[in-house]
């Protein structure tokens, strides 16, 4: 397969037929480059396969000793897969990758680490910190793409880690490390080893705050799993979510605590967010969220305070924006309270992001408790706020209220089964009517 279009622009990817000297795509003021037609470039060996062994391979999965990366990779490493690790700098994607060498180490698989970023004595010392001492664990520290697949090859580790695919080139392309180009072309040569010899590959690629459009976004298609690690700022707690998964499930979290000792598995989230949550302050209620197959009870916060301005700020972190701006719409219309001239700050605590509308009336409730100075006590809420001021019942109902009883929360406000609940009514009965 090849394309035509032969002028690229490093920052974001985009592709034009004609050269031109900015990026009608992304506004960057750097020209397009010139690149060479491309044929698509990770390609097979050539090999006929029958499916009754092919699908053997995925089943013969290397188990990595900690359960939250296994769990959320489905079971382990899969022998030649590549993994894509996404993260803002500084977030713990190099200290999870050390101390996942490390249990893979510790029973008796062999690891390649190569670090573009950082010298093997900063790795070195790093590992000593973190008590990584098995023997079998090699570093390299080199940027040219083609020496670390050379390596590879030679000593045919169980998995090979590239720290970081922004870091490290090819010796053809003339572009400096971390361009659209090197990144994909690195990125082709690192899946075209893990795929012809078996070894697990595993990427780091930065995030930044923006979104980071040369980097990991542009491999997403190329990968099999793209894994991200986010934190909460204020705290400790990082948790690794898989976006995309050729090999299980997709949006399985697993949970973990960085500490001085580096990151250690949290194996009972729901206790953890409990324990730290000051229910006796207005602006915060429980919500039992469905996370891959499991139950997580998170804590919602909210904070309305007065201003002047007339365009009040909207902070909303861990909930989808638009979500959030219609639950303020309909506690305006429907429970009387506006809240359009005061400044709104939304939270989702422990870095946890909740995608299901079933979190609309923990929503409302918090906005309304801040906005009330009333606090709701230990509550949690659940269902998803409609048009109408309407509150209607959520799926996976039985997997909550039993993680709420394992956790002794026995006061809830949620839509039965059949009628739905009115939102002023749903108010009423958190003490804020
Ligand atoms: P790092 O793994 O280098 O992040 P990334 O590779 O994603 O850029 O992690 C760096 C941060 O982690 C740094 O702010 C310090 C913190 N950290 C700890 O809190 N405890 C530890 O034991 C280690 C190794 C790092
Ligand atoms: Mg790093």
């Amino acid at each position: 397969m090849t394309t035509n279009a032969s002028f690229l622009c490093e920052s974001c990817g985009y592709r034009s037929p004609k050269w031109m000297g900015f990026c009608p795509q992304c506004g960057s003021s750097t020209p397009l480059t010139e690149t060479a037609p491309t044929r698509a470039r990770v390609s097979s060996p050539p090999l006929v396969v029958g499916i009754d062994t092919a699908a053997t391979t995925t089943s013969q999965r290397v188990v990595t000793g900690w359960g939250e990366v296994d769990r959320v990779l489905g079971g382990g490493l899969v022998p030649g897969s590549a993994i894509l690790l996404g993260g803002e700098p500084g977030v713990g994607k190099s200290t999870l990758l050390l101390q996942l060498a490390g249990g893979l180490a510790a029973r008796g698989e062999r690891v390649l680490m190569a670090t573009a970023e950082e010298s093997v004595d900063q790795v070195a010392l790093r590992a000593t910190r973190l008590g990584v001492t098995a023997p079998g664990i090699d570093l390299i520290a080199v940027d040219d793409v083609d020496v670390v697949v050379e390596a590879a090859e030679r000593s045919r580790p169980t998995l090979l880690v590239v720290d970081s695919i922004q870091a490290v080139g090819v010796g053809e392309i003339p572009s400096a490390p971390g361009g659209v180009s090197q990144v994909r072309e690195s990125a082709a040569r690192l899946i075209r080893l893990a795929k012809t010899t078996g070894v697990s590959l595993v990427l780091v690629g930065h995030v930044t705050k923006e979104g980071g459009l040369a980097g990991p976004k542009v491999l997403e298609h190329m990968v099999d799993v793209v894994l991200y690690l986010e934190g909460d700022p204020d705290r400790g707690f990082r948790v690794l979510r898989s976006n995309k998964n050729r090999f299980g499930a997709t949006h399985v979290s697993g949970m973990f605590d960085m500490g001085s000792a580096g990151l250690s598995e949290v194996e009972d989230p729901s206790k953890l967010f409990l324990e730290g949550w000051e229910s006796e302050v207005a602006g915060t209620v429980v919500y039992p969220a469905i996370e891959g197959r499991r139950c997580v009870l998170v804590e919602i916060q909210a904070l309305v305070a007065p201003t002047t301005q007339t365009q009040p700020r909207r902070s909303i972190r861990g909930l989808d924006p638009a979500r959030v701006n219609q639950v303020v719409a309909v506690l305006h219309r429907h429970a009387g309270l506006p809240l359009h001239d005061a400044e709104i700050y939304v939270n989702v605590v422990g870095g946890w992001r909740l995608d299901e509308p079933g979190c609309d009336l923990a929503v409302a409730l918090t906005l309304a408790s801040s906005a009330l100075n009333l606090p709701m006590g230990r509550l949690a809420v659940w269902g998803e706020v409609g048009l109408a001021g309407e509150v209607r019942s959520i799926p996976m109902e039985a997997r909550r209220v039993e993680e709420l009883d394992r956790m002794g929360l026995q006061r809830r406000i949620a839509p039965g089964g059949g009628e739905p609940m009115r939102l002023a009514e749903a108010l009423i009965r958190a003490g804020l009517g």
